[in-house]
């Protein structure tokens, strides 16, 4: 039988599923992955911008990132594989079935694309987090602050960012005034317990699971689809190129997740 029709098989029998997305699927949105050709700002490979370390050393310049890339995915739109994503568990919840959406994402693409309770492991560029008082809070502005205007170009030949401290984002509650980061999980810090919580009770209960766009390199979400396999679970991989990952899994449809992850899911 076609490989994807008998995956559209066990996916019609499932009662529980989980949707494990990253990067990929928003990259045909024009919003850039890291572990690709766009993964850079100026001269800085973004991963080295998406740290502690480099908010400690120069708050300014990772504010200006972040403000770039709020700038981004303002501008970019839910591609087909969002949208599928979003109408295949719309359409399953009236028939009385759960589709677990857990994203690496933080650009919130799939809430824009009508998809429900999404679970975000690494945060969203539109929450603020208080370095002093530890407040969260959302923010849809742009710019984030009057500096910001302007600012964040990726124009390599931009040698610095030195926006005063006290100019950059800050803390609203009360009279806290606390210097504000991206509530984002950078590179070395560890994901929310309860998030974590969360999506071990689904991974250990759902009874089929998609990965969509992600290398399965970035712990520990690269953990989380293996760990479903193990338990013998069909996992579906849907990626550009093959990963580390995909030799654990059932399934591997191999392209653009626009067109692969659509084909799976239309009704
Ligand atoms: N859109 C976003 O919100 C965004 C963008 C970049 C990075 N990040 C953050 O940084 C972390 C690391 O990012 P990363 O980019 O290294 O992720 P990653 O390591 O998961 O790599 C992205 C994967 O997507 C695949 N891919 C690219 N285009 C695709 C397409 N059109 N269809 C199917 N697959 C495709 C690539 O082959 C690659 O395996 C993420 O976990 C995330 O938190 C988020
Ligand atoms: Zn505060």
């Amino acid at each position: 039988m076609n490989v994807m029709k008998s995956f559209r098989e066990v996916l019609s029998n499932a009662r529980n599923v989980l949707i494990l997305t990253g990067s990929g699927v928003s990259a045909e949105s024009g919003i850039p992955t890291f572990r690709g050709a766009g993964g850079f700002w100026r001269k800085y490979q973004a991963q080295n911008l998406a740290t502690p370390e480099a908010f400690q050393a120069n708050p300014s310049l990772v504010w200006e990132f972040y403000e770039y890339r709020r700038r981004v995915a303002n501008e970019a739109k839910p591609n087909e594989a969002h949208k599928a994503i979003a109408q295949f568990q719309n359409r399953s919840l009236e028939e009385g079935r759960n589709v677990t959406i857990v994203t690496q994402n933080i650009d919130e693409l799939h809430q824009r694309a009508g998809a429900k309770d999404v679970i975000e492991l690494h945060g969203s560029l539109y929450k603020t987090r208080c370095t002093v008082c530890h407040d969260v809070a959302t923010n849809k502005n742009i710019p984030i602050c009057p500096a910001l205007e302007g600012k964040g170009s990726p124009d390599p030949s931009i040698m610095t960012s030195d926006i005063p401290k006290e100019d950059l984002p800050r803390c609203q509650k009360g009279n806290c005034k606390g210097l504000l980061r991206p509530h984002i999980v950078w590179f070395g810090e560890s994901l929310d317990e309860d998030v974590l919580n969360q999506v071990s009770a689904v991974v250990e209960n759902c009874d089929v699971c998609l990965v969509i766009g992600t290398s399965s390199i970035v712990y520990p979400a690269a953990m989380f689809a293996p760990q479903v396999a193990q338990r013998g679970i069909p996992v579906a991989e849907f990626n550009l190129e093959t990963t580390p990952a995909t030799r654990h899994f059932e399934y591997h449809f191999q392209g653009p997740c626009t067109v692969t992850v659509k084909e799976a899911l239309e009704s």
